[in-house]
């Protein structure tokens, strides 16, 4: 079977990575949550009591970080389960000048760069069509309004037990999606080849079929 990249961006909150694992698993890709990645970097930033936005001190830590991302969607870092505790207030509100260092970038772009050589993928972000993966067969970038992102997110977050009122998460995820769109190095941007997937009026199964549909139109085995 023809090895096959599907890169899907958009805004914070739009269903990327619950699309792209049930896709992941049907297709039989490696699904690939580049999200996770930088956020497990900002909780080694975190835990170590580094200020986030001093810039030299996190970039210092490169040598001292190894993420994995295991199969079942755990995520480890140096070891330790972090994987609720990237979801909480805290990450959210440090991950997004962590994530503007281009070094840091670098860093887990040249990760995720390879974990593409590997298998088929299906990686999600927001530069992932425009810088990690330009060749992608697939690309989507994946949009819903704020008011619609910010209930999914607090009914997932009810669900998971994390804090977070409905208004401080609409308030988030506008604030991370300016930071995203206007940093220097590979901001949130559609790729120009990308095909506009927008989900406010669509749920979970459609998204999953129309997602399918696209790939399997885009590759020919
Ligand atoms: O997808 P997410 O919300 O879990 O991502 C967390 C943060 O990481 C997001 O606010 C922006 C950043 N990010 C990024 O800059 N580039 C990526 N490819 C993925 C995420």
């Amino acid at each position: 079977m023809k090895k096959v990249s599907v890169a899907i961006d958009g805004p914070a909150a739009a269903g990327k990575s619950t699309i792209a694992k049930k896709v992941a698993e049907i297709k039989g890709y490696t699904y690939i949550d580049t999200g996770a990645m930088y956020r497990a970097y900002t909780w080694h930033c975190v835990n170590k009591g580094l200020d986030c936005t001093d810039e030299a001190a996190c970039v210092a830590e490169i040598p001292n970080v190894n993420i994995e991302l295991l199969p079942g969607g755990k995520v480890l870092c140096n070891g330790n389960d972090i994987t609720r505790e990237i979801r909480m207030p805290i990450i959210n509100k440090n991950v997004t000048p962590v994530c503007q260092m281009k070094p840091v970038r670098l860093f887990l772009v040249d990760q995720q760069r390879k974990m593409a050589e590997k298998s088929s993928v299906i990686m999600d972000g927001r530069d992932i069509g425009t810088y990690v993966l330009p060749n992608a067969e697939v690309k989507i970038f994946q949009v819903a309004s704020p008011e619609c992102r910010a209930m999914r997110r607090y009914k997932e977050n009810q669900e998971k037990g994390i804090p977070g009122t409905y208004e401080e998460i609409l308030e988030d995820v506008n604030r991370r999606d300016k930071a995203d769109s206007e940093r220097a190095f590979a901001p949130l941007k559609p790729a120009e080849d990308s095909i506009l997937l927008d989900t406010s009026d669509m749920n979970i199964e459609q998204v999953v079929n129309r997602v399918i549909e696209i790939i399997d139109s885009k590759v020919k085995e």
